[in-house]
């Protein structure tokens, strides 16, 4: 039976006409309910006072939950089942944070031993790169590091890499090094990613799950080109080292699989930032010491969601909130505000995230679901979002929001004579913009303030526009940059859980790939053979004989 037809389901349809009597300027103003919809956990604060929700809701939420079996779901996670139905897979990126000791068995195997030998691996490499005792061919350090990789194989770790920039125990760690990850196949990413760079002391790190995506291998193919032409065939085995899990095609590309760090099916491409995808490049740039503590912020998150009941569980009010105001109130795109510059990735990288695991047709048993499922993501930090497209979510569409923000900064400074620090400015900010979007102001508000007649319902803003807020203890650290990536992550599998679909499988990235594999070869054989297009419908034939000058 699908969860829709569930009197939890039909309960909250129904809940979801009568909430929009309640305007959040009301709600609000009730002490009580404030107090009530906030959870914290492990330095975080979750204020989620701003949802169009009260305390009933919250219920039947909770409700939906137990209907939807969330927690046997999660504890099926964790422990290893092979939840990943159409792939046959588990979902087990939890295990690439769980600490040495720790057990989970799949297929017999403990895999936590097997995680902590590939990081023990990931220590003694970058520790080997980084004091200079291993060498390039001419005998210089390797102080630089180009990572080829797209989608998770990308965009998780640089997503860490911008966030631990700037932490300043991070940026010690990396005086005299840089990091640069180069994704996309058009050259032109080639070329900005090698500007300034010396084949000499450049060390290339090619992170591919399954060694085959054609960007990836294209790119690893020309920057090979780029450092044997200059020092010559035996520079591969000192410049360029593999993560994967296809050790043969590791090994047919040419570098030795002893230069090869390996994961595991059970870990997803883009919940593989915890796995050697991640953790080698930025071992490499800070140090294994600094992303430890990165793996244990994860960790930590990773226990409270196993362990904690819903009512107090972060990622899973932050999943069900989702839920409620993607399905039930049928706002499909949501932002994600850090007011944290050093999080600017997080929105790119959650994008993948979500949208990749939840932007799916069909439930678990392969029939059409009555619903729609996953969300729109997008982001900036505040405040530049706040002067790009904040309009859009004052007094346009309703876009439900999360802002995130820190108690301290990463790099606090203060101008002398000014009311407040600017990391303060930054944070008046953060505090100002979801009572603005949730009270917004009434005619009656902007009528008393002599506006004009005529100006008045364009300075009216409607408010009742939901956001979450996360307060987040300290300054952005490699633990805390943890505790999100996991907090999100998970909120993700909950709401996968609850729509009833495989987040885990990503069949909707192939056909695409399929297509561009025929155009390659028309491409191909018309500029080497002056062979004619054909093969395509006739819109793509006319773009492609326009492209290729035909
Ligand atoms: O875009 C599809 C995808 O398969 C992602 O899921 C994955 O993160 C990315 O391609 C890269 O794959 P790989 O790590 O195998 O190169």
């Amino acid at each position: 039976m699908s969860i829709a037809a569930s009197t939890a389901w039909k309960t909250l349809s129904s809940h979801a006409e009568a909430i929009a009597s309640h305007h959040l300027r009301d709600l609000l103003n009730d002490p009580g309910r404030c107090r009530a919809m906030v959870a914290e956990a492990e330095g975080i604060t979750l204020d989620f006072s701003r949802q169009n929700a009260t305390a009933e809701t919250v219920k039947l939420l909770l409700d939906l939950a137990e209907e939807a079996k969330l927690r046997a779901k999660i504890e099926a996670m964790f422990r290893g089942d092979r939840i990943n139905t159409t792939e046959d897979r588990a979902v087990l990126h939890v295990a690439l944070r769980a600490p040495q000791g720790a057990s989970i068995t799949v297929d017999g195997v403990n895999v936590v031993d097997e995680v902590h030998t590939v990081l023990e691996k990931i220590r003694g490499f970058s520790d080997r790169v980084r004091s200079g005792e291993w060498k390039g061919a001419t005998g210089k350090p390797l102080t630089d590091v180009v990572s080829i990789g797209i989608g998770g194989s990308y965009l998780g770790p640089e997503f860490v890499h911008e966030a631990l920039r700037t932490d300043p125990y991070c940026a010690q760690a990396a005086q005299g090094r840089r990091l640069r990850f180069l994704a996309n196949v058009d050259p032109i990413d080639v070329a900005r990613n090698l500007e300034g760079l010396n084949p000499e002391t450049t060390l290339v790190v090619i992170v591919s799950k399954t060694f085959t995506t054609a960007e990836t291998m294209l790119n690893a193919k020309t920057l090979r080109q780029w450092l044997v032409g200059s020092l010559g065939p035996e520079s591969v085995a000192k410049h360029m080292v593999a993560v994967s899990t296809n050790l043969d095609g590791v090994r047919d590309f040419g570098i030795d699989p002893a230069n090869a760090f390996g994961f595991w099916d059970w870990v997803g491409g883009r919940y593989s930032v915890c796995s050697a995808v991640g953790v080698v490049p930025l071992a490499l740039q800070y140090g294994m010491d600094r992303v430890e503590p990165f793996l244990e912020g994860a960790h930590a998150i990773d226990r409270h969601f196993l362990e904690t009941p819903f009512e107090r569980n972060l990622p899973a009010l932050l999943g069900l909130f989702g839920v409620w105001n993607s399905t039930f109130l049928q706002r499909p795109d949501r932002a994600l505000l850090p007011y944290c510059q050093a999080l600017l990735k997080l929105a790119p990288h959650i994008q993948q995230v979500d949208m990749e695991s939840n932007g799916k047709r069909v439930g678990l048993d392969g029939h059409a679901l009555p619903y729609p499922t996953g969300e729109v993501d997008f982001g900036e930090p505040g405040t530049n979002g706040q002067h790009s497209f904040y309009q859009l979510l004052h007094q346009g569409r309703v876009v439900p929001a999360d802002f995130i923000g820190f108690t301290r900064s990463q790099t606090p400074v203060s101008v002398e004579g000014e009311a407040v620090s600017n990391h303060d400015e930054l944070m008046a900010n953060f505090f100002a913009q979801p009572d603005a979007l949730a009270v917004g102001k009434t005619a009656e508000e902007v009528e008393a303030e002599g506006v004009p007649a005529e100006l008045v319902p364009h300075k009216v803003f409607p408010g009742n526009r939901p956001s979450n807020v996360l307060l987040l203890d300290g300054w952005l650290t490699p633990e805390a940059c943890g505790k999100l990536l996991a907090l999100y992550e998970h909120r993700t599998a909950v709401q996968g859980f609850l729509w009833g679909i495989n987040s885990f499988d990503q069949w909707g990235v192939e056909l695409g790939k399929v297509l561009a594999k025929q155009v390659r070869s028309q491409l191909s054989a018309s500029r080497k053979e002056s062979a004619q297009v054909e093969g395509f419908n006739p819109s793509t034939t006319a773009l492609l004989r326009k492209y290729l000058g035909a």
